[in-house]
């Protein structure tokens, strides 16, 4: 992190509406708090001194139904902030739930474009499982730290459903749960940091997740929109929409009992109205104020809504709190901040009394206007309360409860007094994106240290990306072989550190091919492709295994079967047990009593099984997948991170070089080949160099001018 040039942070938060003004909230099930949580995070983090840019990666959509501002390939937020947006999928909107299928295409996009700008960043931070699976491939294949906000998780989500009545299939099959519960596994696994909005979440959401770390975790709450919600005056004339009021109450002017939210039962309005029509004292001191959303006509409602709506007329006809109880029929989003600086001016209240309360935004925005708060005793208000002693925490299933927490807030002046300042100053502190962004990079460089991921983060990161061209070579006989021949490439490799990409193919497992290396002095490549092309391995804060070539070779692949085959045939050894992998079977041959390359071949196509069989130094018998090779290796490589194959010279000397010798990239056989490789004189693009070992590499590079080219590119 001593990057004079400050971070570049990516955000990414894929499904849904994302722009800069006028986010469409609240539009569908996909457009809610996160949309608006990562808009406004991208912005504080833009503010920020330590920061060189954000970018807040997310969905590109071309469809007639959305603005056409969600089909900008990038909008600016601020001078260090920006929305970038990428395709995935079909071009028009869809819902998160049918996302999955395309989101590989969405990494490689992602890939793309660190690729065109030549840098990858600093930290990637993912939100919600969708972004959360894309992140985490994104930060293994670059070696860049991911950090993690669920913002609400699956497991929670089946329960809650399952809870009320939906069977297990249905869930399944509408919100495609185990998709999304194992990418939040992968993301938590993968995630240096995972951000909590409270305690309470940890313990709820996160908890039961087999990759979930006490350790990981991180509680930074949101931040609310100060220049929204700002302290209302002390004195002189009422905000004007206590005009709103009048048609409602016999004395507008008195403190009020405010209560926003949705028409929703579990917001608990009704034990509220209880309490409120059974309390002499509380009417005499307070009038209530119920803004519960927008109604039409509320036969037309939906069920929930109805109810809560029905009850709440009945209740106060009543306890008859004509010209005591307000409850408007229409509100604008701009009036809200209004009605909380309105019940701030007249020394009022605010309460949340929900039956659960994960986080309480409503709560902080009343703090931030200077308005003492009463809530539910759970989660969210809990840490609201401890952070700023700015009110008192009830039980919402007690009216009576209800009824003492509001009194001791407007019976005692001077305590409204501290609650009300306490509220302005504690928000600020705890609940502003300044001091989330503050805490959020504090905590961020802390835990790099503590990883001592710090000491790779520069180093170690793979240039891949960045990279204009890559040299891909063998290492027995190629790049080892001659010691001075081998400095000399070194030399050169320094050189170009940073354009020049380096990766090694090898017949060698990893450890092995890792500690030859190692003991020749040879800069860790970005890339390993080991044993023969089986595994991929990228450099990064650890070697990661590249699990998607993996799978991608595991594709009729029957190692019993094969073993059982080719083991008690004539002239054929097996080698020992550390050269046996996953995906290949190693052998010695002895070219005079074996079965040739060809005719092993035919023995297990004969039993139906597929396989490759790859000859190396006259003794060596490899057989792996038909999928794999060092050859596809570098070709599925060249594919991932959008490399042209003609950016890349390959250089070996055995037959387990000749797939990546083929082809469009810049082959360079060592003059010391063995004569396996006879038959690759007269290929495209393969060049058979006079000088020996490493040198032979040079002079490939020279054939080609390749040094050169790099030069050239801008
Ligand atoms: C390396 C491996 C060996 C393999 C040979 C040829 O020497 O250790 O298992 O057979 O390369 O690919
Ligand atoms: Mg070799």
């Amino acid at each position: 992190m001593t990057n004079k040039r400050g971070l570049y942070v990516v955000l990414i938060s894929i499904h849904g509406l994302i722009r800069g003004n006028d986010l469409e909230l609240g539009r569908d099930a996909d457009t809610g708090g996160q949309t608006k949580y990562v808009v406004e995070l991208a912005q504080a983090l833009g503010k920020h001194t330590d920061i060189e840019k954000v970018e807040l990666f997310t969905r590109q959509i071309f469809d007639e139904r959305v603005a056409d501002d969600y089909q900008q390939s990038e909008e600016d937020l601020n001078d260090h902030a920006r929305i970038v947006r990428f395709p995935c999928g079909p071009k028009r909107y869809i819902r998160k739930e049918s996302l999955w299928p395309h989101l590989d295409v969405y990494i490689d996009n992602a890939i793309k474009h660190f690729r065109r700008q030549r840098r990858v960043p600093d930290v990637i931070h993912a939100h919600y499982a969708d972004a959360g699976y894309v992140g985490a491939h994104l930060a293994n294949l670059m070696g860049v730290p991911l950090v993690f906000t669920g913002h609400s998780l699956g497991r929670e989500k089946k329960r809650l459903l399952m809870a009320n009545g939906m069977d297990e299939a249905t869930v399944e099959k509408k919100y495609e749960i185990s998709r999304r519960t194992e990418a939040e596994e992968v993301a938590l696994d993968n995630a240096l940091m995972v951000i909590a909005s409270t305690h309470q979440e940890i313990k709820r959401q996160y908890s039961s997740y087999e990759n979930y770390r006490i350790k990981q975790m991180q509680v930074i709450p949101p931040g609310v929109d100060l220049e929204r919600f700002y302290p209302a005056k002390r004195r002189g004339r009422y905000p004007a929409i206590i005009n709103q009021l009048k048609h409602f109450l016999a004395e507008p002017a008195k403190p009020c009992i405010l209560a926003i939210s949705r028409a929703d039962e579990r917001k608990n309005i009704q034990s509220l109205v209880h309490a409120y029509g059974k309390s002499e004292r509380l009417q005499e001191l307070a009038n209530l104020v119920i803004i519960a959303g927008n109604r039409d006509d509320i036969r037309r409602m939906d069920r929930g809504a109805r109810k809560v709506l029905q009850e709440l007329l009945l209740n106060i006809d009543t306890y008859d709190l004509y010209g005591k109880a307000c409850y408007p029929k229409h509100h604008e989003p701009d009036d809200i901040p209004e009605f909380y600086r309105l019940a701030a001016r007249l020394q009022g209240v605010f309460i949340n009394p929900a039956l659960t309360e994960p986080f309480g935004l409503t709560l902080i925005e009343a703090a931030a206007s200077g308005l003492p708060i009463v809530a539910t005793n759970d989660g969210g208000p809990r840490d609201i309360i401890a952070n700023c002693h700015n009110g008192t925490l009830v039980d919402p299933l007690s009216e009576e409860d209800i009824t003492q927490g509001l009194l001791r807030v407007l019976d005692d002046p001077e305590q409204w007094k501290r609650y009300a300042g306490n509220g302005i100053k504690g928000v600020k502190k705890h609940y502003s994106w300044d001091s989330h962004v503050r805490k959020y990079l504090t905590t961020l460089k802390k835990k790099l240290r503590l990883r001592r991921v710090n000491r790779f983060f520069e180093a170690k990161r793979t240039q891949i990306p960045t990279a204009k061209k890559f040299l891909i070579a063998d290492i027995d006989n190629t790049l080892l072989g001659h010691e001075g021949a081998t400095e000399r490439l070194v030399e050169v490799l320094k050189k170009h550190q940073g354009e020049l990409g380096f990766a090694v193919a090898t017949g060698r497992r990893i450890e092995s091919a890792r500690s030859v290396l190692k003991e020749w002095n040879i800069p860790e490549p970005e890339v390993f492709i080991s044993s023969v092309g089986t595994e991929v391995h990228y450099k990064g804060a650890e070697l990661q295994l590249d699990e998607s070539w993996a799978k991608h070779i595991s594709y009729q692949w029957e190692p019993e079967k094969i073993r059982d085959l080719i083991t008690p045939l004539p002239g054929i050894v097996t080698q020992e047990k550390a050269a046996q992998r996953t995906y290949k079977i190693s052998y010695f041959y002895d070219p005079k009593k074996s079965p040739t390359a060809g005719e092993l071949r035919r023995i297990l196509r004969q039993k139906n099984l597929h396989a490759k069989v790859i000859m190396s130094h006259g003794q060596f018998l490899d057989i792996i997948p038909i999928r794999a090779s060092k050859g596809h290796a570098v070709r599925f490589l060249a594919m991932r991170w959008g490399i042209e194959p003609e950016d890349i010279i390959v250089a070996g000397d055995s037959g387990n070089d000749e797939e990546m010798l083929n082809g469009n990239t810049l082959g360079v056989v060592v003059g010391n080949y063995s004569k396996e490789l006879n038959k690759l004189h007269g290929k495209h693009a393969v060049y058979f160099a006079e000088k020996t070992y490493a040198d032979g590499i040079l002079e490939g590079m020279d054939h080609y001018g390749f040094l050169e080219q790099l030069e050239q590119t801008p």
